[in-house]
């Protein structure tokens, strides 16, 4: 993978994985934290970073009421130790701020603090994974540009699929990202991701691929159905894995994870 590096320490051990999706709303933080849960139960020592800095949700997902988040790192008030938090899935979890309009630039104090942080937690994590925020903004791309693996979250809608392409064509065009993963979300039957899949794939080959100067490859990690028990778990602010384990979209994430693990 043609990736930067995550990070400058000598022996990084975490792979990092950015979760991200152009569109807002299609269900970037449900997946990245059930999907930490779910491997975390596999045994693997997983983070959440919640990279949507001033606009954050993960805490709200999680019932957490943290007294120190990222922001107070970055700002020197709390060490990056007070800020790391035990979530109810088995993970841990850096948690943002919500309102908080300095992050909506990336300025080179931002850059530097969220390299830093980055560079402190993944000799001590197997997986670390950094749900973004919407869009395309530069915090979201330098935030990308820290992973070595990248997640799009797709659901089949058009205006979905059109954000989603946007975001694969400005990671392969200025990260020079050849393979991205999909998860396809709130789709009508599991299975049903493949043809979203491969509608965004045959555009990419089209568009992408020759103006990348190579072959700009989608996996499909896998899709999630559409499910009642994800907007009940949100509302009880419980992880869906958890609190609904058998329903068709808790067992979705959990075959992602399967896929994810090495
Ligand atoms: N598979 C699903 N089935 C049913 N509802 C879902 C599903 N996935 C997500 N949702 C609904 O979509 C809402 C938004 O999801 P989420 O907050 O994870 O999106 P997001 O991409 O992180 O949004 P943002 O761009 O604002 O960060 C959830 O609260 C839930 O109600
Ligand atoms: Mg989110």
């Amino acid at each position: 993978m043609n990736a930067p590096e995550p990070s400058k320490s000598p022996s990084p051990r975490a792979r990092i994985l950015a979760v991200t999706s152009g569109k807002g709303g299609v269900g970037k933080t449900f997946i990245s934290a059930n999907l930490a849960a779910a491997l975390a139960r596999r045994g693997l020592k997983v983070l959440v970073l919640d990279a949507d800095l001033g606009l954050a949700n993960l805490d709200v997902v999680l019932n957490l009421h943290p007294k120190v988040t990222l922001h107070d790192v970055f700002t020197g008030k709390a060490t990056l130790e007070e800020a790391l938090l035990s979530a109810p899935g088995g993970f841990s979890v850096l948690l943002a701020g919500s309102g908080l309009v300095e992050y909506s630039r990336l300025t080179p104090e931002v850059r530097d603090h969220l390299l830093s942080v980055i560079d402190q937690v993944t000799p001590r994590f197997d997986i670390v994974i950094l749900d973004t925020g919407a869009g395309i903004s530069d915090v979201v791309l330098y935030t990308i540009s820290l992973a070595a693996e990248v997640l799009v979250v797709v659901t089949p809608e058009p205006t979905s699929m059109t954000d989603a392409y946007a975001t694969i064509k400005v990671l392969a065009l200025q990260q020079g990202r050849r393979e991205m993963r999909l998860v396809v979300n709130q789709v009508p039957r599991v299975g049903d991701g493949r043809a979203t899949a491969a509608q965004l794939q045959q555009v990419v080959d089209r568009f992408v691929s020759p103006a990348a100067g190579g072959a700009v490859t989608l996996t499909l990690l896998g899709d999630v159905p559409s499910d009642m028990g994800v907007r009940e778990a949100v509302k009880k602010r419980r992880l869906l894995v958890e609190t609904l384990p058998g329903s068709p979209a808790a067992q979705a994430v959990t075959a992602l994870a399967a896929k994810l693990s090495p």
